[in-house]
């Protein structure tokens, strides 16, 4: 059977940053360890006035697309994943590649192209499709783009506000990838919530600590599917568990309850008993409230074990390292994790083809989706090619006051005019509003 699955990522950050605990703390008059170590965030990416989620998807498809030697001949799907649409009707992935067009001969014009929205799962769901429709035959030997893009704004004032970020994650789905491959191993937990919703309107109507709750009850419901299809979870079965990371402390709460449900009744569990007592059982408790306190209890004391700490440190500490930089980007979030993890191994020395990642979707509204993949021969070569640190690095510096017009700029019922902070260089920005509205894109040399 043919391997089908990732072949190459790019990823691009927002040109601009907003550093939480030196410039957003103090105008909140918070402490800035609750941003760095509370939430585990240092800054947030913000998209320049000629950046949106059309360009930063663009750029970095178009990086992808050079570096693999693309063109859109090769390319018979685009997806775009994004909860920031500003259409109800015209796919993002029809302005993505209207731009890519503009620095290619050939068009795109035999591509299927659409837009999918589940809230921050999207991104997972669109690499399903690709994945289904190159298994099913359809691909005609053509190659899948998949496209996550996102501008994760929170009204000011709002509790998000401290995890908000911006950027996109291009990523190309063939046969015989270099990256990792996907497989059938997955699994869903699924409800109909009111968590985080965006009725039409830009900024999302949050209700922060329920979908913490939300986010974790649908990735243990996912987790509980995924070992009906896959058997039982061990936590060596992973070299890495990235997960959808809306700020690194969500996750330090996601790992915590995974490791407790994935040792129990092995013998890590029976080890650690001596130490910390075995996990509570529900039948030995009169009531739900009594054995919820219980387990409360047991979490703290697992989390504070040696054994637990090494294995958060060497499987899930290495998904955040992006994350802790630019927030949370909504649809593209778990493929930097899976990004940071990968990257984490190839500048430590680790050997990671035939290992296996254990991937933790999640979208607001609620759905969780759990799958394995198998990283593969080429990773190593693929993912040095990333240059997100040096993007990174580059981003310009906000005070708050700029901050707070980048944010009006970036609001939909705001029309301010703003300079740009950064210079474009060969990458497509966004030039204004055409005869119907729709927006308009240059590429600038
Ligand atoms: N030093 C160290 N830690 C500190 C601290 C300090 N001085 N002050 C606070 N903290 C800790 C808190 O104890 C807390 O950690 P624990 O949860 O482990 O106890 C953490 O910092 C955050 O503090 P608060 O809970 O007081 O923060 P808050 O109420 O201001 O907001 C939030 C937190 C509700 C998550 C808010 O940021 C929010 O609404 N975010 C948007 C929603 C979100 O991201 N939800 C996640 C699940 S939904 C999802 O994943 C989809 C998505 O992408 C949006």
């Amino acid at each position: 059977m043919t391997a089908v699955g990732i072949d190459a990522i790019e990823i691009w950050t927002g040109k601009l940053k907003l550093d939480l605990a030196e410039t957003f703390a103090p105008e909140k008059g918070e402490d800035p360890e609750k941003y760095t170590k509370g939430l585990g965030l240092h800054a947030s990416s913000f998209p320049d006035a000629h950046e949106d989620i059309v360009t930063m998807g663009a750029n970095a498809a178009h990086r992808l697309m050079d570096r693999k030697g693309l063109t859109p001949d090769d390319i018979g799907r685009i997806d775009v994943a994004t909860e920031s649409a500003f259409d109800n009707s015209k796919p993002v992935s029809t302005y993505i590649a209207g731009c890519l067009e503009q620095v290619y001969d050939e068009d795109f014009h035999h591509a299927n192209k659409g837009e999918r929205k589940f809230a921050c799962i999207a991104g997972t769901q669109s690499l399903d499709d690709a994945y289904n429709w190159i298994k099913a035959g359809r691909n005609r030997g053509r190659a899948a783009l998949v496209v996550a893009t996102d501008t994760a704004l929170y009204a000011r004032g709002d509790p998000g506000e401290a995890t908000q970020g911006a950027g996109a994650v291009a990523m190309l789905i063939t046969e015989d990838p270099s990256l990792v491959e996907l497989s059938t191993d997955q699994g869903y937990g699924s409800a109909d919530e009111t968590d985080f919703l965006k009725p039409n309107q830009q900024f999302p109507s949050v209700d922060g600590k329920r979908s913490m709750q939300v986010y974790l009850a649908r990735m243990r419901e996912a987790l509980e599917d995924y070992e009906s299809v896959a058997g039982a979870s061990h936590p060596e079965d992973f070299a890495y568990i990235p997960f959808h990371t809306p700020f690194p402390g969500m996750v330090r709460k996601a790992g915590l309850l995974g490791y407790r449900h994935m040792i129990r009744n092995t013998s890590v569990e029976e080890e650690l008993a001596e130490e910390i007592g075995l996990q509570p059982r529900e039948e030995d408790y009169e009531d739900r409230e009594a054995y919820e306190e219980a387990i409360r209890n047991h979490m703290d004391d697992l989390k504070s074990t040696a054994e637990y700490q090494e294995w958060y440190g060497e499987v899930i500490e290495p998904t955040l390292s992006i994350a802790r930089q630019v927030g949370n980007w909504y649809t593209g979030s778990v493929h930097i994790a899976r990004a940071s993890a990968l990257k984490s191994a190839a500048e430590t020395g680790v050997d990671l083809a035939g290992e296996r990642l254990l991937v933790g979707s999640y979208g607001s509204g609620a759905q969780a989706e759990i799958h394995a993949e198998t990283v593969r021969d080429g990773w190593k070569d693929e993912i040095e090619q990333l240059n997100v640190d040096e993007q990174i690095e580059g981003r310009y510096d906000l005070s708050f006051e700029e901050y707070e017009n980048v944010h009006d700029r970036h609001n939909h019922d705001k029309t301010i005019e703003m300079e740009d902070f950064t210079v474009p260089d060969e990458e497509f920005v966004f030039t204004g509003r055409g005869r119907m509205n729709e927006r308009l894109y240059d590429f600038v040399e």
